[in-house]
Order: structure tokens, then sequence, then C-alpha cells
């Protein structure tokens, strides 16, 4: 379908497909502004933001507080590489530690390399700690999981897309059904070293898992000697009403994986956080990167942390989701076939009759409101934290549009 585009936007566009490698299908807006809620494109039209950059914008664009500790950081000193200490990295490791219930943190920068850093530990804990063979370490995942981009991770999704003739794929990985404790219980092995799932699936289309399954997880996981790896990338920090989703059913994993929203929507951020019986099995020089930890993040990170420490954020994603899931639920068979809703975070599944997941994106961004298809006929909901419920019900308006 034409979306308004005007001219300024149309040759942005152009100069970004002529010169930028074509990895992704962006919806055509070109975004110059934001604040909050709110993105403003080239020409001035503004845009509700629903999809907060895949939860990376769990406080909204530009939330003062968190300028406020990027700037004066900036001002002070933004990179050390861990060849030295910072006065940053320490302030905020604790704070992240105690916010997890955790002794210790491995900072990295993207959630790919989170789940890397995960899959090392898991594994070096696997040989060091448990005791399995040398290289005979297993990780049981979940099918339709989405973990990152990176080559090992990619050769453990089933979506095509992410998989396909990127190979030969690192082993060590077991596939079970999404949600199914039996199979985890029956695919662990002596060999077995982690099991590692997004307590709610994103990418999937805002999966959730039944109830009680992720206490089981935690239970098939102590019995057998096994971490239980909980990827809170997308899920975590306050996007669910607590500030993990394991908190829905009152479980701490072994180890948290964690990025997205802890960079405060303005730099990468992310962290590998456990206890020291799981994370000190990590020796100088096995592990790192050049900007994990830097000062300029940890400042960031350290004032996300104080935020959600405070728990406002997680109460205004509880009862904001509340209203949310009830204003979906009206469109049920209007155009929707199905809602699952986690505090501020939806899969809304679209009626093939009335349009894909993408047109009705396409048709939504002509209305002023931004959101992303997934898997063909879903669209995600996952707005800033800081929206209103009288945003909530304008997007609705604007979808009930869309739909009909
Ligand atoms: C659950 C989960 N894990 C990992 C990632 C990868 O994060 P990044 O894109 O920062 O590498 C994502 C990204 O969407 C995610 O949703």
């Amino acid at each position: 379908m034409s979306t308004a585009v005007d001219d300024l936007g149309a040759q942005l566009i152009a100069a970004e497909s002529a010169h930028v490698a074509h990895n992704y299908h962006p919806l055509p807006i070109v975004a110059a502004r934001a604040e909050g809620v709110w993105v403003t494109d080239v020409e001035g039209k503004r845009y509700l933001d629903l999809l907060s950059a895949y939860s990376a914008l769990n406080f909204g664009h530009g939330h003062p507080a968190i300028l406020a500790a990027a700037r004066e950081q900036l001002d002070r000193l933004t990179l050390t590489s861990r060849a030295f200490h910072n006065d940053k990295l320490g302030p905020f490791a604790t704070a992240l530690a105690q916010l997890c219930g955790k002794d210790l943190v491995l900072p990295m920068n993207t959630g790919a390399e989170a789940v890397e850093t995960g899959i090392k530990v898991a594994r070096a804990w696997g040989y060091r700690s448990k005791g399995i063979a040398p290289d005979a370490a297993t990780i049981i995942v979940a099918n339709g999981n989405f973990h990152g981009r990176t080559t090992t991770i990619v050769g453990f999704s089933d979506d095509p897309v992410a998989h396909d003739d990127f190979g030969p794929y690192a082993p060590g990985f077991v596939h079970v059904p999404y949600g199914d404790a039996d199979a985890i219980a029956a695919a662990i092995d002596e060999n077995t070293a982690a099991v590692l799932i997004e307590p709610i699936q994103g990418e999937a289309g805002v999966v959730i898992p039944p109830e009680g399954f992720l206490r089981r997880v935690r239970d098939i996981c102590t019995e057998n000697d096994v971490l239980f790896i909980a990827d809170e990338i997308q899920s975590g920090l306050g996007r669910v009403g607590e500030t993990f989703a394991c908190d829905r059913e009152g479980v701490l994993p072994d180890v948290y994986l964690l990025g997205k929203a802890l960079g405060g929507g303005i730099l990468p951020l992310s962290a590998v956080v456990a206890d020291e019986d799981v994370l000190g099995v990590i020796r100088p020089g096995e592990h790192g990167s050049t900007f994990g930890g830097n000062p300029l993040a940890s400042a960031v990170g350290l004032r996300v942390v104080e935020m959600l420490a405070s728990g406002e954020f997680q109460t205004r994603a509880k009862a904001l989701g509340e209203h949310l899931a009830q204003a979906l639920q009206g469109l049920v068979g209007h155009g929707v076939t199905a809602v699952r809703v986690a505090g501020l975070w939806a899969g809304v599944d679209i009626d093939p009759a009335v349009g894909s997941g993408r047109e009705i994106a396409e048709k939504l961004l002509a209305r002023g409101v931004l959101v992303k298809d997934t898997h063909g006929q879903t669209i995600r909901i996952a707005p800033p934290l800081t929206i209103r419920a009288t945003e909530i019900d304008w997007a609705i308006e604007q979808l009930r549009h869309a739909l009909s």
C-alpha cells in the first residue's frame, strides 16, 4: 500500500537503501527527533511509538534523568577499556547485582553478546564445576527462540530466515517445545549444563508459557544440577509489570541475561548476572569486550537501575497493561484473532482476512502509530512504560480503524 512519504523522507530512504546493506525492511518513516512516547519525522509529522526499539526504550525517548547521567559522564570520562578500573563500573555492578539478587555482573554491549557470554559461562561451569567431560556440554533451548544474530546463536534458531545459509553451526544445543517442562526434564542427561529460555518469547509474537512453567523449569534445573538461564533481554526491566518476567512466577534463575533497556535507550549495554559459584568460573583473559563496562554506559546503566529500584515503572506497566489488555480484547473477532498481553507488552494476531501484520503496521503508520509486524500475521505492541492511558486509547482507536 502507499504510505505518505514526503520528498525529503523519500530521498533519505533512497540514500539509505543505496548505501546500507539490506538486512532490514523498515517501515517508510524517517525519524528526526523524539521525546517521551512521541517520534517526529523529517517533515514534522508526529507518531506514537508503540515499539520502543524492541523494548530498548522502556523509559521513553530522552528521559531527562537518563540524559542527565549521560551528559554528566560525557564531560568526565567515557572509555578506559577494562585494562584499568573506572569509577562508574563498581557502583553500576553493585546496584545491578542487588536488583537481581545476585553476586556478580559481567558487562557487555549488545544482547547477542550477553547470550554468547551466558553460553560460555554455562559451558565453563559445566566442565569446571559440574564435571562434564571435555567438549561434551549441551544446552537445552526452546523451539521458536530468538536470542540474537551471531553465528552460534542463529545455529540454534529454528526460524529459517535467521538460520539458513549461515552454517556450519555450533553443536551442543538440544531443542524442546517452548512451554513444555516435561520435555525439558526428558531432554536432560549427564552432559546438560543449562536450560536457556526466554521467560516470554518476544520475537515469536509475545508467546507466554503456561502458568507454572517457569517454576517447574526452576525445580527441574535444581534437581538435576543444571543452570537455568533466563534471557530477559526483551522481557526484563519493567516491561511486564515486574522487574523481570521470571518474577511473574516468583522464580529466581541462576543466570539473568539483560540488555536493551539497560542502556536507557541511549547506548548499547548488556550484562550477565549470576552468583559467584556460576559467574566466578570465568578467569582473567577468558572473556571480555573493549567497550564492555565502559564508564559512560555504566553511568547510564546505574541511573536505569536506580529508576527501576523505585518500582514506579513496574507498577505503571502493570496498571496500564491491564488497561491495554482490556482494550485489545475488545478487538478480538473484529480483525484480530488472538491477543497475548503481559504488562505493557502485547502480541496481536491479525485476521488474514483484513491483511498481513505488515499491512496493518503500514496502515497504522499512516495514522501516526509505530508498530512492527513479526512472523507474518502478528503485530507487537511495546510502548514506553511512560505512556498514558489516554494515549493507549487513542492508539487502539487507530488500530480499530486500520483493521476495518
Ligand atoms: C530475547 C532476546 N535476546 C537477545 C536479543 C539480541 O539482542 P541484540 O539485538 O541487542 O543483540 C534480542 C533482540 O531482540 C531478544 O529479543
